[in-house]
């Protein structure tokens, strides 16, 4: 029996501790098949919608190549292209796409609309990212960390910047779900709500796992064997980037931080980031605050622990895991869920 059939992932709590593990398992499983040039067909004949309100370049790419390696037709729906959001409500648009594709990505806003399109099409639909949430991002994730250290029950990950973003949420609830230790070095006014710290509480309870929540970055940066940022504004945000910037600069990930680890950590970004002044933003901003990079140092950014690109490259093996699952009839024995 196929545990993952016709189920959404709209977060990470969607799925058990041990499903979780098993997505990150079968991701490495079809990493393995496409590099041995070993086909696997599993979703042959299906339609799958790409729906993207925010722009993208892994997770698009990542859903389309993955789509196409499993024999699936994978089409991408543009918010400009399309009906929805102007002339057409969530609901309407999610009884017409579930009556033609077999299954829905969505990358966009509000995690309320990919929550109402899983209630409204009938179809399996996939989180590629919301202001909350950003699910398919921790399979790669945690695939990358597995590769690098065997086993992840037991590693440290320490989050620095906004720790309430869609990337600082998931790190925290995936992390304790998987065994893994979490530090968020954040100032206290960008700490997680109390619903989500609550849910990772639970979580970290079950597995043994520790949460430590601190704006004193050193601290957070303790023991790490894995320091992880993102973007210090996110996609949509409406803020003085002034005042996030003086927020954030004590949690810049660079060479002092990092040695505060006492460790030789694995330096982790889910990409796109600010770490010279080679994009339009970065040089804007850089210029504009007299800095060199936002939240993470060319430095570190380059450095060989750095694996930003593994986790990028992860994307797709990860993504494919999630569909086939879901979608297709894989062939994942019950023992895997025990
Ligand atoms: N990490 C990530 O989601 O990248 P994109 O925004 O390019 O999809
Ligand atoms: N927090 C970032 C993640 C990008 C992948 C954003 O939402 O813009």
């Amino acid at each position: 029996m196929n545990h993952f059939k016709n189920r959404s992932f709209l977060k990470e709590c969607d799925f058990t501790p041990r499903e979780l593990q098993v997505l990150i398992d079968f991701a490495q499983h079809l990493k393995a098949l496409k590099q041995a040039h070993v086909p696997h067909p599993y979703l042959q004949g299906k339609n799958i919608a790409l729906l993207f309100e925010k722009t993208s370049t892994r997770t698009r790419s990542a859903f389309t190549v993955a789509a196409t390696d499993l024999g699936a037709h994978p089409e991408f729906l543009g918010k400009n292209d399309i009906q929805f959001g102007q002339k057409e409500s969530t609901a309407d648009t999610a009884k017409v796409l579930g009556s033609m594709f077999d299954a829905i990505e969505y990358r966009g806003f509000a995690q309320t609309t990919v929550e109402a399109l899983a209630a409204n099409s009938g179809v399996p639909v996939w989180n590629g990212l919301t202001d909350e949430w950003h699910p398919t991002q921790m399979i790669a994730d945690f695939l990358t960390l597995q590769e690098h250290f065997g086993q992840l029950k037991g590693l440290t990950l320490a989050y620095f910047g906004d720790g309430r973003s869609n990337m600082g949420n998931s790190l925290l609830v995936t992390a304790v779900m998987l065994g893994v230790n979490i530090h968020i070095g954040a100032p206290e006014a960008l700490w997680p709500s109390q619903a989500v710290i609550q849910l990772a509480q639970g979580y970290a309870k079950q597995a043994g796992s520790q949460v430590l929540l601190t704006a004193d970055a050193k601290q957070a940066a303790q023991g790490a064997d894995a320091v992880y940022t993102d973007v210090w504004i996110s996609m949509g945000e409406a803020v003085d980037p002034a005042e996030r910037i003086q927020q954030l600069l004590p949690y810049q990930v660079n060479a002092e931080l990092i040695a505060a680890t006492g460790k030789d950590p694995l330096i982790m970004h889910c990409l796109p980031a600010y770490h010279d002044h080679d994009t339009v933003v970065g040089q804007q901003l850089g210029e504009q605050f007299g800095l060199a990079a936002l939240e993470i140092t060319d430095e570190v950014f380059t450095s060989p622990r750095s694996v930003v690109f593994e986790e990028a490259a992860n994307r797709m093996p990860a993504i494919k895991a999630i569909m086939a699952a879901t979608l297709g009839d894989p062939f994942l024995p019950d023992y895997l869920f025990d």
